[in-house]
């Protein structure tokens, strides 16, 4: 029996992904039938069943996060997707964009409805060009179909969606940063408390959800929050989308069941990952992006789902999994990681600023025989802890998770060319 799920990605491939009629005709713009006829609380219950955990890494639940901003009396509020898609190795809300820019937009609007938002923004990647026109083309159909504009479904709502073409930087990404830049200011992040959804987009109360969260919402209308959490794990529902990439077989994007397939199955199942290329053995894996944590072999029967993988000491994150194998130093690798910190780090704050050129200096030392010190390992140590408590944002605060994984699987590694006390 096949291992993969067929729900999110369900239509992918047999229509024109940007035609209205196609996709009414495989059941699309049901949902927001349905929602538009619906109070937002019926909705929101459905969103809450369903355990729908935020797609984009944080794994904030969607439910609350939509319940919150309902009961928020001031308006206009505001809609926001964030397809920033800025995590290294993960591609997989391009896919959504590219296959199925129907099924997003349909999730988009939903919430316009539950919110009576004023409009919906999607803040895209500005590598993606070609998906940025995509979803143009695809708003103009939505709307030539009467699904957008004024007066959808004759209900006297007016909704319109923009696309803004993301900054370029990583940190455009995480969400506050990403409503400045939409903003037209710097990308940088805010200061939070107060949270977005009281005072966000144009200082106004703002949802901001992932791309591959709204193209969840109009299945979870349709079959209800139960069903929906019925195809995952009870702590969360429905299915993700990974992104595997590096010394696998196969690369690319699959759809797998929350909480019924192990780290082994997603690597190693010759429908996914297919095992490791050229007939070498895996080293190391690194879950949810450079943000994320390294797993070793040991982890490999590690069930694949938020609550079994924070356990584990990993995480889903934005369902990125790097394979690398046995050729590759786990010391080499951290490097990368942290070249990217330096690059990628706004410079707001000291500790993310300053705390990841510390560490890549030690990671260098480390590399080479004799140089390093019993006490550069005391103060890597100390780096990740000051990083992770007192960087301003999320970057800083996760970015020495994946050396602080690899440090406690990969102990022997770090501590070979220790040289002196
Ligand atoms: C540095 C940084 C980069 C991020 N990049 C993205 C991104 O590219 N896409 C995304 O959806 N979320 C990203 N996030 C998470 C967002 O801040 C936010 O949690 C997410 O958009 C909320 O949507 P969700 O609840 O549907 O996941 C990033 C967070 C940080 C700290
Ligand atoms: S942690 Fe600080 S320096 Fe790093 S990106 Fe966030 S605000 Fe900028």
């Amino acid at each position: 029996m096949s291992k993969l799920i067929n729900l999110l990605i369900q239509g992918a491939d047999c229509c024109d992904p940007l035609s209205v009629s196609e996709y009414e005709k495989a059941g699309g713009f049901a949902a927001l039938k349905k929602a538009a006829a619906s109070a937002p609380e019926e909705i929101i219950a459905e969103v809450k069943k369903a355990k729908l955990l935020g797609r984009g890494g944080a794994a904030y639940p969607a439910g609350s996060k939509w319940e919150h901003l309902l009961h928020i009396e001031e308006t206009p509020k505001y809609i926001v997707c964030n397809a920033d898609e800025g995590e290294p190795g993960t591609f997989k809300d391009r896919l959504i964009m590219d296959k199925l820019p129907l099924k997003l937009l349909e999730g988009i609007i939903i919430a316009g409805f539950v919110f009576r938002a004023k409009a919906g923004y999607i803040y895209v990647r500005g590598e993606y060009r070609k998906l940025q026109k995509r979803l143009l083309t695809a708003i103009e159909n939505v709307r030539a179909a009467g699904f957008l504009g004024k007066n959808i479904l004759g209900t006297g709502f007016d909704y319109d969606i923009h696309v803004i073409t993301g900054a370029g930087a990583y940190v455009c990404g995480e969400n506050s940063a990403l409503l400045n830049s939409t903003e037209g200011k710097v990308g940088r992040p805010r200061i939070k408390p107060p949270h977005l959804a009281e005072v966000g987009l144009f200082l106004q109360p703002t949802l901001v959800n992932n791309v591959e969260s709204f193209a969840n919402i109009p299945l979870i209308v349709n079959m209800g929050g139960d069903a929906y959490l019925q195809q995952g794990h009870p702590d969360s529902g429905g299915s993700k989308l990974i992104c595997l990439s590096g010394h696998c077989e196969n690369r690319g994007v699959f759809e797998i069941p929350l909480g019924k397939l192990t780290l082994r199955d997603a690597i190693y199942n010759p429908e996914i990952g297919g095992g490791i290329a050229d007939n070498k053995k895996l080293k190391f894996f690194h879950l949810g992006g450079q943000s994320g944590s390294i797993g070793s072999v040991d982890q490999l029967d590690t069930v694949y789902s938020y609550t079994d993988l924070r356990k584990a000491g990993l995480s889903v994150g934005s369902g990125a999994i790097v394979v690398m194998d046995e050729s590759v130093s786990i010391l080499e690798y951290l490097k990368g990681v942290t070249e990217f910190f330096i690059h990628e780090s706004c410079g707001k704050c000291v500790p993310c600023r300053e705390g990841n050129r510390q560490i890549l200096v030690i990671l260098q030392k480390l590399s080479v025989l004799g140089a390093a010190t019993s006490g550069d390992l005391d103060t890597l140590r100390r780096l990740i802890r000051t990083m992770t408590d007192a960087s301003f944002c999320g970057l800083g605060q996760t970015a020495a998770a994946a050396l602080n994984s690899a440090w406690k699987q990969f102990k022997a590694e770090f501590e070979a060319n220790v040289g002196r006390k």
